[in-house]
């Protein structure tokens, strides 16, 4: 059989990690597709300063619309970034009726509905594997091994860069700043790392495996996003010493009222699995009816963990070449006609447990008053640890574990709390999931 032509836009990381995949493991590749994959035209913005990845056969371009109006290509592979271009340029090549393989988080993520209808409508495919958690074949397993199952929630260390930063606070007490620089240092940041740690890249992430997991249109407008940027050591050896770790959580649950759509900084009890998911790696798990918990863990960002989800995506675009646009997996995992338009929670309604830390006066009374302000909003303590004042100083750090709350309750209760003229600057909440 005839190979299959495509191209590919963007060979900065995870492009040239795709050209070298697909040639080193070209044989395997083709005995999997049944038929070869061929790169024959890749755009880079300067064509003369390619390297370091397999250009045998592979004309370079600096113009990215020659390749998705290139009449032999059957399939483009975006691997540009960002809103613009690739979005025009996706959507060009859906229009010449080629089918797309992207990486592209915040495109799918904010356009995705766009592109999908755009594509339906042309019968074409457009695979998305590599936007969710790098190499985790995640979008797959939701997508197709968990369709049995009605999936109540899902929760995922999504961001490798906040994990990292993270990670090195704990088990090297560094501060926040310098891990973030080291972070970007070693290249795991995105381009603006305020994308990594204010919860907007896994924001994007956790839009797109909401939409797979529950079947409703992607939503990135109503997800809540908060980063790590106000989590300090003093809070991470506080959770730790209450047998807890602080992640980074895209979190996606189904409840009575609608779905909740959040990302933040979350303690997790030590002894759950992801709890233990440390440095740039990555993790998802989800909660399905029939299967139970699952967790999915690997490699969330870099070029050839990320250029493994890519090809596995064209080798099912390949696969599926011959097949009726009705016969495919759908791109949202349910049927277009099906995606339901299920109401999307308000913070406000969110209902978590809480890490509150304080400073205090130490004197009599003090947390009779702060337990009282809980108390009237039904805001029940699981623990609470005071701390010795350091010599000289009349405050205490207090910390507080609270049981399931609702979101405005415990916003109410902390302006309260603020309030008091034993409590000094601001309260520092963190929510917390069990994930049991
Ligand atoms: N900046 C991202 C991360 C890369 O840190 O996870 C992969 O999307």
């Amino acid at each position: 059989m005839k190979p299959v032509k495509i191209g590919v836009l963007g060979l900065g990381t995870v492009g040239g990690g795709t050209l070298n995949v697909l040639s080193r493991n070209a044989e395997e590749i083709t005995r999997r597709a049944g038929r070869e994959i061929q790169v024959c035209l890749a755009a880079a913005r300067d064509v003369q300063r390619v390297r370091g990845c397999e250009l045998q056969g592979v004309r370079l371009t600096a113009d990215p619309f020659e390749i998705v109006n290139d009449p032999e290509i059957e399939v483009v592979v975006e691997l540009i970034g960002g809103y613009e271009p690739a979005k025009s340029l996706v959507l060009q090549a859906i229009a010449n009726g080629k089918h797309v393989v992207t990486a592209n988080k915040a495109l799918i993520a904010l356009h995705g509905n766009e592109i999908f209808a755009a594509a339906e409508k042309q019968g074409v495919m457009v695979q998305f594997e590599a936007a969710v958690a790098g190499g985790i074949p995640i979008i797959k397993a939701i997508r197709e091994g968990l369709s049995g199952n009605r999936i109540s929630w899902l929760a995922g260390i999504i961001n490798g860069t906040s994990n990292f930063i993270l990670t090195e606070m704990r088990d090297k007490g560094r501060d926040f700043a310098d891990a973030l620089a080291e972070a970007q240092q070693r290249g795991y940041a995105e381009a603006d790392p305020t994308f990594d740690i204010e919860g907007i890249d896994a924001g994007h992430k956790l839009t797109i495996l909401a939409s797979i997991a529950f079947g409703i249109p992607l939503r990135f407008d109503k997800v809540y996003t908060e980063g790590i940027t106000r989590i300090t050591r003093a809070d991470v050896e506080y959770a730790e010493a209450l047998g807890y770790r602080i992640k980074l959580l895209g979190v996606a649950r189904k409840t009575p009222g609608g779905v909740e759509l959040r990302v933040h900084p979350t303690l997790i009890p030590k002894r759950r699995l992801i709890a233990n998911v440390d440095g740039v790696m990555n993790a998802v798990l989800v909660y399905g009816d029939a299967v139970g918990p699952t967790l999915y863990y690997g490699a969330g960002a870099g070029a050839e963990p990320t250029a493994s989800a890519v090809v596995a995506d064209l080798v099912d675009v390949v696969r599926a070449l011959t097949s009726d646009p009705e016969n495919r997996v759908p791109h949202l995992a349910f049927q277009a006609s099906a995606i339901s338009q299920a109401p999307l929670l308000a913070a406000d309604e969110f209902k978590t447990a809480y890490y509150l830390r304080l400073t205090a006066e130490d004197k009599p009374g003090v947390l009779a008053d702060i337990s009282q302000i809980l108390a009237a909003r039904q805001i029940s303590i699981e623990a609470l640890i005071q701390k010795e004042p350091r010599p000289g100083e009349s405050s205490v750090p207090i910390i507080m574990l609270t049981q399931l709350t609702l979101e405005k309750e415990m916003n109410a209760a902390i302006a309260e709390i603020e309030a008091l003229a034993s409590v000094s600057g601001k309260i520092n909440r963190i929510r917390m999931e069990t994930l049991g």
